[in-house]
């Protein structure tokens, strides 16, 4: 049975950072501190819609959570600035490592699935554009499910979409939620570490391995198949 790998696709592949220096020009020094805010808000709100079984794509979840930040920091946006950091959203760059990893998977016969938050159009259009959309197999969304990552359903949905086995099915991500709960439903996990300061949640559930950049990807996986 081929490896699959299930890629996490914000803050994995796609560099959600990417935003500030579009934010740079808007709110000048502010820009990293509400590039930060707006995405831990836009995973809450995610969290909440899933608790309260209140679903609203993941387009609204950053929409709603931009106008957050916007209120927070104290800052008023015209409306084509508030377009202009949602199309930025929308066109984020892949991070300089994904397009070479997401290569050496496919050399070594692993199957590459996207599988994300987001709805479906909106990630084909978000890999397309940062260039990588061909690396992968299939997209599979959460919004098939209309609820969000870490509901265990989506990932015994990802199973079943991509027919791959747990003990042979890997979730790669930079986000430790997503890891867990990856890890909680049999997969396998490679966290993305990609800062040094970076803190996995200590709830006593692990990644299978930890990795600096997809770089190490493989090694990885094949070390632990
Ligand atoms: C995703 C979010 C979790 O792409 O980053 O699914």
């Amino acid at each position: 049975m081929s490896v699959v790998l299930a890629f996490d696709v914000y803050g994995t592949l796609i560099d959600t950072q990417g935003v500030t220096k579009t934010l740079q020009r808007h709110v000048g020094e502010l820009a990293p501190e509400f590039a930060r805010i707006w995405r831990e808000k836009q995973l809450e709100y995610s969290f909440r819609r899933g608790l309260m079984r209140s679903y609203q794509p993941f387009s609204v979840c950053i929409a709603q959570s931009l106008d957050y930040t916007t209120s927070l920091l104290g800052l008023s946006l015209p409306s084509s600035t508030r377009d202009e950091l949602l199309q930025a959203y929308r066109t984020l760059p892949a991070f300089m490592d994904a397009r070479a990893g997401l290569q050496q998977a496919a050399d070594a016969g692993m199957r590459c699935f996207a599988f994300s938050n987001g709805a479906g159009d909106a990630v084909e259009g978000l890999l397309q554009q940062a260039g990588i959309r061909e690396a992968f197999e299939g997209v599979v969304s959460v919004n098939d499910l209309q609820t969000f990552k870490p509901n265990p359903d989506v990932y015994d949905y990802f199973l079943r979409s991509s027919k791959g086995e747990a003990d042979s099915s890997w979730l790669i991500s930079g986000n430790p939620f997503d890891v867990i709960g990856a890890r909680e439903a049999g997969m396998k996990a490679a966290w993305v570490k990609r800062s040094p300061a970076a803190v996995f949640d200590p709830w006593g559930i692990e990644p299978t391995v930890v990795i600096e950049s997809l770089a190490g990807l493989v090694a990885a996986v094949k070390s632990h198949s």
